[in-house]
């Protein structure tokens, strides 16, 4: 079983993957989604063609951390998983590479549909991806449970704080009895101190395929950790080969940063274990945090 979007060689553009102005789908109408999870969805729905443009890393980061990660899920049994934030599905590839049987939930209908044509293009299954905001997951929504519950990429980011115990709540009511929480934050006190504007997210060069890419993030930081922050995603791909197009875009989204007090208050409050993850090489003050159930 090999997995398309895990190689390298996969970062260029496929013939249909066109770096797009509209997102594909109409978005939903959704009457309760605020202005911030709206311009969250808009973001996601542009980037989806291009994700593994902006994030070329995420998966060696990914491995790098299921790898050191793996004789626990030995011992403790993990059968199924639910990556409650699926993106394009890096995360669920490479859980399921450790035949562990996925499932995916993603706000944006985009990444859900990139994530099952992934699956359906590499593997002979077809895993359960539904398009839905995790702040609405619920115990309803899957038959089962599942032994593990990942939510990672900073996503907290994208959940406004005051909801940040509910979504947690949400993702612990769907981790079967002695399964495991997986997720991540980026520590907004060290992010709003070390104020960089600046961040590499992916260089690339191939020859043969004649593609130069490079990618980064422009930050606007706010001033206090209540305010959110404004990350514009920068993609520029040059084909040197016959067609010598260049492809330059940019999105912005306007961020959150992760008050670590309100997810580690969260956790003492309902008493559950918890430990970090020893950091894996990666993205600067990244908490990666096991929760047991
Ligand atoms: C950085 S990606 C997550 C990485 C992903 N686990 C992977 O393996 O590539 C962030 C994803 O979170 C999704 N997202 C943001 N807010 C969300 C929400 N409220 N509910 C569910 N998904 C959300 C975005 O659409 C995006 O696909």
């Amino acid at each position: 079983m090999k997995m398309q979007v895990l190689n390298k060689k996969n970062m260029e553009l496929e013939p249909e993957l066109k770096l797009q102005d509209e997102p594909k789908q109409e978005l939903k109408d959704e009457p309760k989604l605020l202005e911030y999870y709206k311009q969250t969805v808009e973001f996601y729905e542009h980037i989806a063609d291009c994700y593994n443009l902006i994030y070329p890393d995420h998966i060696k980061e990914s491995k790098r951390l299921f790898m050191e990660l793996e004789q626990l899920f030995k011992e403790k049994g993990i059968r199924t998983a639910l990556d409650a934030a699926c993106g394009i599905g890096y995360d669920m590839s490479l859980l399921c590479e450790m035949d562990i049987e996925v499932s995916g939930i993603d706000i944006s209908q985009s990444m859900v549909s990139k994530t099952i044509s992934n699956f359906k293009n590499s593997y002979e299954i077809s895993p359960i991806v539904k398009q839905l905001d995790v702040r609405l997951l619920t115990e309803s929504i899957f038959d089962n449970k599942f032994d593990l519950v990942v939510f990672r990429g900073n996503t907290f980011s994208n959940i406004l704080p005051n909801e940040i115990p509910l979504v947690l709540e949400n993702l612990l009511s769907v981790v079967s009895d002695d399964g495991i929480l997986l997720i991540d934050y980026r520590d907004g006190n060290e992010q709003i101190l070390e104020n960089k504007q600046f961040e590499l997210r992916g260089l690339f060069c191939d020859k043969d395929k004649g593609q130069l890419l490079d990618s980064y993030y422009f930050i606007t930081h706010s001033k206090k950790l209540n305010i959110p922050y404004n990350v514009e995603a920068n993609v520029n791909l040059l084909l040197f080969n016959e067609t010598k197009e260049k492809i330059k875009k940019k999105w912005s989204i306007k961020s959150h940063y992760v008050d670590p007090n309100i997810i580690n208050n969260y956790l003492k409050k309902i008493g559950t274990p918890y430990q970090y993850v020893k950091n894996v090489e990666g993205l600067p003050y990244l908490r990666t945090i096991i929760i047991t159930k």
